[in-house]
């Protein structure tokens, strides 16, 4: 997996993706003193390719789990000449996993994405999330899958017992 670094002025002009996160954001929930502090948005390309067959690209954790931020959403913007990256979605307790590895009564949802701006969300306390290694497929080409994954979390502010 690389992280794809992109011209940050440019991709913080982009209307389109502006639109998105103010689309994604009307999505979010949150408690009243949630909303008092700013919410932060967390913006990332994730690229996983794989050049010759047998690469294998893997996402990390290469396990069910959850993330630390209440939500998050993953756009496809690229999927190329690969197999697999296919998405599970779970119970929370699932965390640590592969899906094949639980009930199948604990898995809640799996998919796939293959079309440009496909697109799913996860509120993280409520489930534990997974995507399948990426292997290339039968064309000549490098094979790719390009996600933006976007995540919303409120301002964390330190709780002072005294
Ligand atoms: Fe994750």
């Amino acid at each position: 997996m690389s992280r794809v670094s992109f011209n940050r002025k440019n991709i913080r002009n982009n209307k389109l993706l502006n639109e998105i996160i103010k689309a994604n954001y009307k999505e979010t929930f949150w408690n009243e003193e949630d909303k008092i502090l700013p919410i932060h948005v967390g913006v990332n390309f994730v690229k996983l390719y794989v050049e010759k067959d047998g690469d294998k690209a893997i996402s990390s954790p290469d396990c069910l789990h959850q993330d630390c931020e209440p939500f998050t959403f993953a756009h496809l913007i690229e999927r190329t000449n690969v197999t697999g990256g296919t998405n599970a979605i779970a119970i929370p307790e699932a965390d640590g996993n592969k899906p094949e590895e639980i009930d199948n009564n604990d898995l809640i949802e799996v998919f796939e994405i293959t079309q440009p701006l496909e697109s799913y969300g996860v509120y993280d306390p409520d489930v534990s999330h997974y995507v399948s290694p990426v292997e290339k497929g039968n064309g000549n080409n490098i094979g790719v899958r390009l996600v933006i994954l976007i995540d919303y979390q409120q301002t964390v502010v330190a709780d002072v017992d005294e």
